[in-house]
């Protein structure tokens, strides 16, 4: 099964990634509106590579997967426009 929300919030990485058209491409900001990332917290590294690469639908990934979708987002990284 695909992670495609953030479970705690209810909010699909689809919408937040539509979202970011209005406050841009910023977890803080995303989770400011919407509350996601600011329960459990699983969901955090997918909004990242949300934010990262334009994506809303994602394998589970591993433990390293994981860690490596937390790395900052350098400068013009961040892709997610809706
Ligand atoms: S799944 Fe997003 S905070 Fe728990």
């Amino acid at each position: 099964m695909p992670v495609t929300r953030c479970v705690c919030h209810d909010v699909t990485f689809a919408e937040l990634k539509a979202l970011c058209g209005v406050v841009g491409s910023d977890l803080n900001a995303l989770a400011a509106r919407t509350g996601c990332g600011t329960g459990c917290g699983t969901c955090v590294p997918y909004i990242q590579l949300m934010l990262r690469t334009g994506q809303t639908e994602f394998p589970v990934l591993s433990g390293a997967q994981l860690r490596d979708a937390m790395r900052p987002i350098g400068p013009g990284e961040a892709t997610a426009r809706s």
